[in-house]
């Protein structure tokens, strides 16, 4: 399971399980396997691909997904009991490489009052359920739930326990979102250090981002040795979400220079992950949503379109393409400046006559104070208009604005069948 390579970061996906486990956003088999095949485009390490013992349906999800890909490790998690390990290991089993993944608490909140366990008690358990699951399979994760508020000394026992027992991934969630950075980072660094046994272990995190935290979070543990990161397309998942698979992958990505790392996804398959990511939950990535989001790559404002315009480098710290975009969009509104109107007649193929120029741009103005966004069929409007009136002012045509309303409502179509 330990790599070899100290730089190298390893990318868990758990969108097939935490992603899925948010509201409303149920995948069936066919749905969870499309999504499997694009992981495993994307070059992602391992693949979660959900909670056998949750529903037959979910079990034969997991089931296909195992015996279908061979890109990536594939996982599915079980709590700390035998029925659940026992169903993990039938729906894995014949993956390349299975790993079964156990989950239990360990912060004193979920001890008392979920568990109802004493400390030991849950040490006993997660030890043996640990050791049963390595009788049946030579990769082990071990997540203490909620280590974020647990007793540092506590989780640092638990680590080496399990350790012990045979698990070779330690995961070291903050399952409810609550840690800041430094304080996240200082402890992954204490139990990598403290636990006896952590050099022969993979560290890996799993952030959520109840407090916006869980990316800043997960690059904190990796700063502090975790190497391995779990995260989801979109950064969907329980509540608020998990960290977001293309956000850490691009920091590293971008920030290669300074943080020297690497990791193995090839980053020009992210956008047609994340789209197909929403369109098989049905749920639409918010507009300014880092790296997949509408206005990721998107420039509305003059100063800013005039920059990109000029050289990308201005306003853009990694290209479209890199993320599998084929360009960035400039947008055509009220604050758009005139570099950004004329770029864009120019690229399509439009030649203001003769002394039109004044009187498209104050058409142009006219109507993009009445709108979102002024669309390529208003700029071909727009040049006719003004060519047409040049040097004839008040000739009794209707105000650019009532001609143009019916591509209005045009404009406002496309714009809801992209958008939603
Ligand atoms: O949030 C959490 O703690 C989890 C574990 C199963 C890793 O999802
Ligand atoms: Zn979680």
């Amino acid at each position: 399971m330990k790599d070899t390579n100290p730089d190298r970061v390893f990318i868990f996906d758990t969108t097939l399980r935490d992603g899925e486990q948010s509201p409303g956003f149920h995948l069936d088999a066919n749905s969870k396997l499309r999504i499997a095949r694009q992981l495993e485009k994307l070059g992602v390490d391992v693949i979660e691909a959900g909670f056998p013992i949750s529903s037959p349906g979910d079990f034969e999800a997991c089931r296909r997904i195992a015996r279908e890909i061979r890109g990536a490790t594939v996982t599915a998690l079980a709590r700390a009991v035998r029925e659940d390990i026992d169903a993990v290991w039938g729906a894995i089993k014949e993956a390349q490489t299975p790993q079964i993944h156990i989950v239990l608490s360990v912060s004193d909140v979920h001890i008392d009052r979920k568990l109802g366990m004493t400390r030991e008690q849950v040490l006993k358990r997660g030890a043996e359920m640990v050791a049963y699951a390595r009788s049946l399979c030579d990769n082990v994760e071990y997540s203490p739930e909620d280590a974020g508020r647990a007793d540092p000394d506590y989780l640092v026992e638990t680590v080496e326990t399990m350790i012990a027992a045979g698990a070779n991934v330690i995961n070291i969630p903050d399952t409810t979102g609550y840690c800041l950075p430094y304080e996240f980072g200082e402890l992954v660094r204490r139990v990598i250090t403290d636990a006896r046994g952590s050099e022969g272990a993979l560290f890996s995190v799993h952030c959520h981002n109840d407090l916006g935290l869980a990316v800043a979070n997960t690059l904190a543990a990796i700063s502090a040795g975790a190497r391995r990161v779990e995260c989801t397309i979109n950064g969907i998942g329980e509540r608020a979400g998990n960290t977001s698979l293309e956000e850490i992958v691009m920091l590293l990505n971008v920030r290669q220079a300074k943080l020297g790392l690497e990791c193995g996804v090839n980053t020009k398959e992210i956008t047609r992950t994340s789209r197909l990511v929403s369109e098989l939950t049905g749920t639409p990535v918010q507009p300014n949503k880092a790296v997949v989001g509408a206005n990721a790559f998107a420039h509305a404002s003059g100063i800013h379109q005039d920059g990109v315009l000029k050289d990308r480098l201005n306003y853009e710290i990694m290209k479209p393409e890199d993320v599998g975009l084929s360009d960035s969009r400039i947008v055509l509104t009220a604050r758009s400046g005139r570099h950004a109107f004329h770029h864009r007649l120019g690229r399509l193929g439009i030649t203001l006559g003769e002394g039109s120029d004044d009187a498209a741009w104050q058409r142009f103005l006219q109507l993009a104070d009445t709108k979102k966004e002024v669309t390529d069929e208003d700029l071909r409007k727009i040049a006719a208009m003004s060519s047409e009136t040049n040097g004839h002012e008040g000739n009794g045509h209707p105000p650019v604005t009532d001609q143009l309303n019916d591509h209005n409502h045009v404009a406002d179509t496309l714009r809801h069948l992209i958008f939603g």
